[in-house]
């Protein structure tokens, strides 16, 4: 069974859609969830689905030896960021090799890069007037937002939207598809790193 790490920065909704679909799947689990910030809603939503959770300061997950040392030793196989708002550092990237996802709010190459995240995401769309939008699923690299695509799926954007009831549209597609996304991915190209 893959074991999984949820990295989060924020309310932790998609950590708990991933956590709950995975529970009733014999093709991987929550192991644990790290967080960058003291006060994240992740970590009440961690408690009460009953998962380790653990803080990190933004330096040291940027350094990387205590976070990467604590998933080896709960044998974690896959990263899955769920609104972590930091650049993963390179020793993650070279300890989980095509092994790190994230969800981006929108249909990159489109609204991505640095600054574009939240609410900056969905007003850009808003202010383009763009008819469509969407979720793109990825693997991570060294850039934010850059990564071979794994899914993407879009929603219409309506004329009376704001940010926040696009972003409500876009958060719900997000809770589908990403747990589904991960699933596939275990089965279908995740060699195990860890029997
Ligand atoms: C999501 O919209 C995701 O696409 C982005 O950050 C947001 C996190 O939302 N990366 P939540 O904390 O899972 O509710």
């Amino acid at each position: 069974m893959t074991s999984i790490a949820i990295l989060a920065s924020g309310n932790g909704s998609n950590a708990e859609a991933i956590a709950r679909y995975l529970a009733q799947s014999p093709l991987a689990q929550v192991a644990c969830i790290l967080t960058n910030r003291p006060d994240a809603g992740v970590r009440a939503r961690a408690e009460r689905l009953g998962i380790p959770h653990y803080y990190y300061s933004n330096a040291e997950m940027r350094e990387a030896s205590a976070p990467l040392e604590l998933l080896g030793s709960l044998g974690v196989d896959l990263i899955v960021l769920a609104g972590y708002m930091n650049l993963i550092s390179q020793p993650w990237l070279e300890a989980y090799p095509a092994r790190i996802l994230n969800i981006h709010p929108a249909l990159l190459p489109g609204y991505g890069g640095k600054g574009m995240y939240g609410h900056h995401v969905h007003e850009a769309v808003l202010a383009n007037r763009e008819a469509t939008s969407g979720i793109t699923i990825h693997l991570v690299d060294e850039h934010y937002d850059h990564g071979r695509y794994l899914v993407q799926a879009s929603c219409p954007v309506l004329p009376t939207d704001t940010p926040d009831t696009l972003a409500g549209r876009i958060h719900q597609l997000e809770h589908h598809h990403y747990p589904r996304a991960i699933a596939y991915y275990i089965e279908h190209e995740l060699p195990l790193l860890c029997l």
